[in-house]
Formats: structure tokens, C-alpha cells, sequence
């Protein structure tokens, strides 16, 4: 038999397991062999320039930048969103210049583009991760058709301190919350194929432990020892870059003395080696060049290496890159393998994208796009569901049936720009539906509505206008106050000392109050605000976090109760500024808050040094939040009966079955969100008193119980021990199902290992 005959076997043998290697492991191949082959033609010049990115609302577009990208110098630019201008600029990049290589336009769609859906901290409070999934999809959807094909979202960063203006864009205080939310929007985002002309690349950020800034200021050192972080702070970005995430952005904090974008630890060790992230690494804007102010680096050459071998692939708007990375790598400072390293990372979320087969974008596609009516109307949901009810006396819901006049009040009634929150660049404030609109809209016809709004703005001192507020209100059947944030209070660098309410804004509550009629207080703000005045000055108060385009249809429908509120707290609100931070899932101490403490108007004069009780809260301010975590009212009430699990004993390799009866025991049909707590009683390190491990939106019918059965793997229940091991330890659990963070009774469990 002739060498060749003897090879047929073989050569079968090879096509029966090529054939049985799965497409995409195929693509990823080819990918792979592509950017070896594309590299391998790369001047270090065109190597650096796909590792710089230029924003265009910060350099002209003029024939300086057209230069540049003929000749490969920039790989990637942010904010234009002109079909026709991102078309323009990747003709030069692809057409002009000598390898053709694309450019990747981004741009922050932070919570919709044109249509705005709820800011992020918002649409934690739907606890509906499908409902954001689809949100950002529509963002996908109405971005890409400008051209645009990469978004500087989802914001994972935990926080716990809402002085912090940026608690707005992420998903709140909890890590499993921020988890399942993140992955739904980078789903959301990229879509099923990341080639198809409509899938957007997320940037998980940011990276990592931001949102710990000392004293809730922006850009502040982080002091979070490993334990903590591999806790708290990174699985939500474990979970993003396992869901598919094909960037991730480097964060302006230093944490315990060292700034993110030259964390060698946390970015190659962490993130390259232990989890093998294959997607680009960008820095935050100019947070290269920032290691300088830090004092972590001398000067920009000494930036960039550090920034470099810290596994940062591309640099936002330091130029650090393209000034001093040639020059170190010519003089051996710096080894050009690392560029290698940071061009193909890059190169292949532009193949991934299919950018370098298709990389225009039909430049009327936007006209169908922003705005349609499925967009809006997701808007709408998502506003409805991020709404939380906080207090009400049976006002809520209003009967239009019933009411005469209402008057509609406060410096957010009517507030398109400001209502839509946060990050908002390409939308329209005309498109806004915002509340004093839509009531009238809607409900008009069947009564009288009054405006006046009493103040002019959220932090409007000039009481002129409260009078005539008030004398409006004794003139109408029921006062609706729309107070809250303008949007510029939240957001980046935008942190306050105080949450109370801004300007006058109180005391117009406290004088429509006196006037004896019921009022409907609705915050809308981009974090918690210390509202206790303002609760106990209100009839009913609904607190609606930015909720975007649609906000104003949704409040009214959810006041006139043709909806139901279902927002629950993605976070804690807090008394007073003072209990700051204050989070649900905290250590319990060795002395831990009893609730029999003297406070402070109760102390005896002369009292004894120990007289109070030795535990952990304040004398003035006790230790309980104003509401928890995962709190919120409903225009019915919920039963959680028969609670029980199917054993008392488990292994880690062992599956938790609970079982509950959820009932809809009012008249209205309604969604409660119910929600599992686990806590472990006992570990090598302390543990949370409580941690959400599940939740589900259940909708019920009046007087309808639903039998309820969650699945709860116990190697779900691991943490990162003493000795920096992820385990889950043998020991005694408890659990809890119930509405909020603070309710419900402990089910005791062990595990035996
Ligand atoms: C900003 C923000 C970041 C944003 C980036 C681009 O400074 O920190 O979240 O994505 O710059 O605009």
C-alpha cells in the first residue's frame, strides 16, 4: 500500500474531529490566525495607533485628524454619532490608510441612546432582569443604527455610600444584584452574534472598587483588602466577563495605594491569568497620565509602561501611548511582545464585531430606529417597574372617578431635560413625557388639572413661588409634589455632603401639607435622598430613580393605579447622612445593634458612662436604615406561608430546594418580588449578617396563592476564606424568603462537608 493509502485513515480520522469541533471554536481560530497574520504586517507605529483612542468632541475633526487616521495612528474614536460623519472617518481607516484596519466607534450609552430608559440604579429596582435585558437591546438597536458599536457600559461598581453621585449608573449594594443585572444588559447589548451590524460591545466598569471612593468623593482612594474585593467587589465583573463582555475600562481609583490602570495584580495577574480574559482592556479617560498626579508615576513615559505592563491594551485620551511607547520599546525599556499582546486583544473584538468585513453603517437605518414605539414603550415598563412605593395611607392609587381637581406641584413636574437622569447625551428633551403631560394627557379630560409648580428648579431657594402653590392646592381635591434632583446632581464627580432635599424643596412638601389635603409626594432623584421629613409629611410617597423618556406616563398610570407599583430598594436609605455607609449585607461585630438602646432624648440626665448599651449604632440616629434594602410597598399585601426546605443537612456538591406559598391576600392584582436571604453563621472570617442569593417577580391575582419552588446549589454559598481559598465551609445556615432584607423568618440549615 502506497504511503499515501496508508495516510487516508489518518487523514479521515482528522476530518471526522475537525468536523466535530464546533463552529465558533472554528471562527475563533480563523480569528486568531487573522490577527497573527495582520500583526505580523504592523509597523510599531500602526501598533501603538490601535492602541490610542480619541474622542472626537475633544479634538477637531479637521485634516490633523484625518492624517492621523491614514496613517493608522488611531484605532478607536468616541462621540460622533453622525452616521454619515462615523462612515466618513472609517472610509479613511479602511480605504486610505495601508492596512485597512477599522476603527471601532464608541460612546457612553450608559441607559438608552435616544430612547432613555431609567438610570442604572433604577432599573436594579425593577429586579426584572429580562425587561433590562430588552432595554438595552432597544439601546443596541437605536446606537448601532448612528454608527456607534461599542458602549462604556454596564457600570458593575458596587456602592455603598449614595454621596457618591455615580451610585446612579450602577445597580446598588448588592453583588448578586449587580451580577444578574450586569449580565442582562451585556446581553442585551451584544446580542446573540457579536458579528451582527446591530450588536453593541459592552465595557464592564469600572474596574475595579470605584464605587468604595473614601467619603463617597469621586476619583477617591479605595482601601479593600483581596478578600474583600473577590467578595464583594468583582464578581459582578466575573459574572459580565464569563456572560461574554468583550471590553472592560480600567477604574481612576487607587486602591490600598495602588491606581487601577497600573494594577499589575488585579488587571494581568487577576483578570489575564486567573479568569483568561481574552476581550481589550481601556483605561478611563486620561487615567494613564492620571498615575501622575497619583504619585504613582514619574512622568508620561514612566505612565505608560506602567499602564502597559499592567495589561491596560488601549489608552482613553492620555496619548500617552502614542507619544512614549515607541521611544521605550527602542530603548528596551519596554518589550514590544507586550504591544503584540494589546493589538490582538484589540484586533479581535473588531473581527469578533465584523467590522473588518462590514464596517459602514447604512446611514438611514437611525430614522426607523430612535424612538419607535417598542423602544418607548419598554421605556414605559421599565419606569413603571422602577418606581417604589415607600408610604401610603390608602391614597394611592387615586380613582379618576373620583377626583375633581388635583393639582399637580414641585420642581419636577415638569422637568424633561432633568428627568431623564444622568449620562444622557443624544436624546431630545422634547421627547420627553413628563408628568404634568401626561396627566394631562391622560387624565384631563375626566378632571381639572392645575400646575404650579411653587419652585422653579430642584435647588430653587426662591420660596415667591410657594404661595401660590399652596393657594392652589386648598383649590383642589388632591396636591401631586414632583420633587427630587435636577440631573446634573448626580453622576460623575457629582457627590454631596447631604442628601436632604435641595433648596426649598421641603418646605414646599411641609406647606402643601398644612393646607390638610392629601398629598402624593414622587421623588424623582439619581440616588437615595433622606426623605424622612418628607414621609412623614406625605400621604403616600413614590420614589422613582430618573425614569427616563416615559417617566411621566408611568408615574401618572402607576398614581391613578392603572399600574401597580413593583420596585424594590436596590439600596439602602439611609436616616440621615450621618449612618453613612449603612448596607444591608454588613458584618454583624461583636456587638451588634439590639434595638433596646437609649436614644439620644431619652438619656437620663447624670446617666451612667454604660448606661445606654454597648452596641453598635448612633444615640441620635439608632442603626436602622430609613427603609432596607429590597423594600417596597405594593397597592395590595403578600403572605409567604409553608416555608420549608427538603433537607436539614447538606454537602457543598448538594442542591437546596425551597418550597413557599406566596399570597396575593388584597383586591388589587399585583408583582411582589420575593427574595432569598442566606446567612452563614460562622466562618474562618466574619460573614455577612444576610446575602441575597435568588429572587423572582411572582404576579398574582387577588386572593391567588402560588405554590413556589427555587433551587439553590450550596456551592452557590462559597466565599473566599481565611486562607484566600473559595469554599463553602461546614457549619450552621439560616435562610430567609421574604419581600425585603429586613423581613421574614430565619429557616436553620447546616452544612456538612
Ligand atoms: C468618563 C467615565 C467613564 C466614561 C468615560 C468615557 O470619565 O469615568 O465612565 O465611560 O469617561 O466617556
Amino acid at each position: 500500500m502506497t504511503p499515501l493509502k496508508k495516510l487516508f485513515p489518518l487523514f479521515l480520522c482528522f476530518l471526522l474531529a475537525w468536523s466535530c469541533v464546533p463552529a465558533a471554536k472554528k471562527k475563533d481560530r480563523d480569528i486568531e490566525k487573522k490577527i497573527t497574520g495582520l500583526v505580523s504586517k504592523m509597523t510599531l507605529e500602526e501598533k501603538i495607533g490601535q492602541m490610542t483612542l480619541v474622542s472626537c468632541s475633544n479634538i477637531p475633526e479637521d485634516e490633523q485628524f484625518s492624517e492621523a487616521l491614514r496613517k493608522g495612528h488611531i484605532g478607536s474614536v468616541i462621540n460622533e454619532v453622525d452616521p454619515a460623519r462615523v462612515n466618513s472617518f472609517q472610509k479613511i481607516a479602511v480605504e486610505e490608510s495601508r492596512l485597512g484596519i477599522p476603527l471601532i466607534v464608541g460612546r457612553d450609552v450608559i441607559h438608552g441612546f435616544k430612547t432613555i430608559f431609567p438610570i442604572p440604579l433604577g432599573l436594579a429596582a425593577t429586579f426584572n432582569p429580562s425587561l433590562v435585558e430588552q432595554g438595552a437591546r432597544a439601546a443596541a438597536m437605536e446606537a448601532t443604527s448612528a454608527g456607534v458599536r461599542w458602549t462604556f457600559s454596564p457600570m458593575l461598581d458596587i456602592s455603598r455610600d449614595p454621596r457618591w453621585g455615580r451610585i446612579s449608573e450602577g445597580f446598588g449594594e448588592d453583588t448578586y444584584l449587580a451580577s444578574v443585572m450586569g449580565v442582562a444588559m451585556i446581553r442585551g447589548y451584544q446580542g446573540t452574534d457579536p458579528g451582527d451590524p446591530t450588536s453593541l460591545a459592552a465595557c464592564v466598569k469600572h474596574f475595579v472598587g470605584y464605587g468604595a471612593a473614601e467619603g463617597g468623593r469621586d476619583y477617591n482612594s479605595t482601601f479593600l483588602p483581596e478578600r474583600v474585593l473577590r467578595n464583594v467587589y468583582l464578581p459582578p465583573f466575573l459574572a459580565g466577563i464569563q456572560a461574554g463582555a468583550m471590553t472592560l475600562m480600567t477604574s481612576f481609583n487607587d486602591n490600598d495605594g495602588v491606581p487601577m490602570t497600573g494594577n499589575r495584580f488585579l488587571v494581568r495577574d487577576l483578570l489575564r491569568d486567573e479568569w483568561n480574559y481574552n476581550g481589550f482592556v481601556v483605561s478611563d479617560w486620561a487615567s494613564v497620565n492620571e498615575m501622575i498626579p497619583h504619585g504613582f508615576a514619574a512622568d508620561q513615559a514612566h505612565a505608560a509602561r506602567l499602564a502597559l505592563e499592567a495589561g491596560v491594551d488601549m489608552d482613553m485620551m492620555s496619548f500617552a501611548y502614542i507619544t512614549q511607547l515607541e521611544k521605550l520599546i527602542k530603548e528596551g525599556a519596554v518589550s514590544e511582545k507586550l504591544v503584540d499582546e494589546a493589538v490582538r486583544n484589540i484586533l479581535r473584538v473588531k473581527f469578533l464585531l465584523g467590522l473588518f468585513d462590514n464596517p459602514y453603517v447604512q446611514e438611514d437605518l437611525h430614522k426607523e430606529m430612535f424612538y419607535n414605539p417598542h423602544h418607548m414603550e419598554l421605556s414605559r415598563q421599565s419606569a413603571v417597574q422602577s418606581a417604589v412605593l415607600l408610604c401610603n395611607d390608602g391614597t394611592l392609587p387615586l380613582d379618576e372617578q373620583k377626583i375633581r381637581s388635583v393639582l399637580v406641584t414641585g420642581p419636577m413636574a415638569d422637568a424633561p431635560y432633568d428627568q431623564l437622569g444622568t449620562w444622557v447625551f443624544d436624546a431630545l428633551e422634547q421627547t420627553t413625557a413628563t408628568p404634568l403631560k401626561a396627566i394631562r394627557e391622560h387624565y384631563g379630560h375626566q378632571m381639572r388639572v392645575i400646575y404650579e409648580p411653587g419652585l422653579k428648579y430642584s435647588r430653587d431657594k426662591d420660596r415667591s413661588g410657594i404661595r401660590k402653590a399652596v393657594a392652589s392646592a386648598r383649590a383642589a381635591d388632591v396636591v401631586i409634589a414632583f420633587v427630587g434632583e435636577e440631573s446634573i446632581l448626580s453622576g460623575e464627580a457629582h457627590c454631596l455632603a447631604s442628601l436632604d432635599l435641595q433648596g426649598a424643596q421641603d418646605e414646599l412638601i411641609e406647606a402643601l401639607q398644612s393646607t390638610g389635603k392629601p398629598v402624593i409626594t414622587v421623588v424623582m432623584a439619581g440616588r437615595p435622598l433622606t426623605i424622612e421629613k418628607e414621609i412623614s409629611a406625605s400621604n403616600a410617597l413614590l420614589y422613582s430613580f430618573h425614569p427616563g423618556t416615559m417617566g411621566g406616563v408611568a408615574l401618572a398610570d402607576l398614581i391613578f393605579g392603572k399600574e401597580v407599583p413593583s420596585g424594590r430598594l436596590p439600596v439602602t436609605f439611609p436616616k440621615t447622612t450621618g449612618q453613612i455607609p449603612l448596607y444591608y449585607n454588613h458584618n454583624r461585630t461583636g456587638r451588634p445593634f439590639l434595638g433596646n438602646e437609649t436614644m439620644l432624648d431619652q438619656i437620663p440626665l447624670k446617666a451612667g458612662q454604660t448606661s445606654l448599651g454597648n452596641t453598635s449604632f448612633y444615640l441620635d440616629a439608632g442603626a436602622a436604615p430609613l427603609f432596607p434594602f429590597g423594600f417596597g410597598l405594593s397597592y395590595t399585601t403578600f403572605a409567604y406561608t409553608n416555608i420549608r426546605i427538603d433537607q436539614v443537612s447538606y454537602t457543598q456538591k448538594d442542591t437546596l430546594t425551597l418550597s413557599f406559598d406566596l399570597t396575593n391576600t388584597g383586591k388589587a392584582a399585583a408583582t411582589e418580588v420575593a427574595q432569598l436571604y442566606v446567612c452563614d453563621k460562622t466562618g474562618s472570617v466574619t460573614r455577612p449578617v444576610k446575602e441575597l442569593k435568588r429572587f423572582e417577580r411572582i404576579a398574582l391575582e387577588p386572593g391567588e396563592t402560588r405554590s413556589v419552588s427555587w433551587e439553590l446549589p450550596i456551592s452557590e454559598l462559597a466565599f473566599w476564606n481565611l486562607q484566600m481559598k473559595r469554599v463553602v465551609e461546614s457549619g450552621q445556615f439560616e435562610l430567609w424568603v421574604a419581600g425585603d432584607s429586613d423581613s421574614g423568618e430565619p429557616v436553620l440549615f447546616e452544612v456538612n462537608n
